[in-house]
């Protein structure tokens, strides 16, 4: 590709920034200075800029802890999305999130702009488990254990696949979920069966990757490369 195509993603810059950089002769191409923006490069040439060498990255992986009040999606008209919390930093890419949680609901969402990754970990015959801790409004039951560890039967018939649910707190109120597939307001409707209502809802982890528990609401971290292999199984 093009010297300042390949630079304006791997400084994520604008194409004119990136041009400008070039001209300036900020950006060496194998060691040596290279003023053309025209310049064809490829993964294989070393790029740098100001002499640090700035590999190109294919894809991005994020985790955001989302706050409440924001929605899952890379643009809205009325509310804030989880896209707009990372957007600035990633002006180049096209993001969005790997999976939704509600709008009242807090914690890991994944934001990437590799459709293929994305594809893989939600589908159906892959789904990777998602874990809650979850509030509800009345003491976990083993009614609502065995039921969910069977498979519950929502309202509109639809059978679930079994999920484990413990209590996380003496009072039995807060309780850890895991799920294995990704149905619409799925706990909120798991509970539901049972008369009990959701009071809070946070995602603790993907697959085997847990929330960084540094990330205050509305801040994120790109995934290492480690995360992200674990989190598709690789
Ligand atoms: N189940 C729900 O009901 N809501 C979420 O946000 C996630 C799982």
């Amino acid at each position: 590709m093009r010297l300042d195509k390949y630079l304006a993603e791997a400084a994520q810059c604008t194409r004119s920034e990136s041009r400008e950089l070039i001209r300036k002769g900020r950006v060496s191409v194998n060691g040596a200075v290279c003023r053309r923006p025209e310049q064809q490069v490829s993964e294989m040439d070393s790029i740098a800029l100001d002499g640090k060498s700035r590999p190109r990255q294919a894809f991005v992986y994020i985790m955001l802890n989302k706050p409440a009040g924001v929605v899952s999606a890379s643009a809205d008209k009325r509310d804030t999305t989880v896209v707009d919390l990372v957007h600035s930093a990633y002006p180049r890419r096209e993001l969005f999130p790997a999976g939704r949680l509600d709008k009242t609901s807090t914690g890991f969402v994944l934001i990437t702009d590799d459709g293929a990754f994305a594809h893989d970990i939600l589908a159906p015959r892959h789904h990777v488990p998602k874990t809650y801790r979850v509030t509800i409004d009345t003491p976990l039951t083993r009614e609502m254990a065995e039921g969910f560890a069977r498979g519950v039967v929502l309202a509109d018939r639809v059978q679930l696949a079994p999920a484990e649910v413990s209590p996380l707190t003496a009072d039995g109120r807060t309780v850890r979920v895991v799920l294995h597939q990704g149905v619409y307001h799925q706990i909120k409707r798991m509970f539901g069966v049972y008369g009990a209502g959701v009071d809070q809802l946070h995602r603790e982890a993907i697959g085997s990757v847990w929330l960084d528990q540094d990330l205050a609401p509305g801040q994120w971290r790109e995934l290492t490369e480690a995360e992200v292999a674990a989190i598709a199984g690789r």
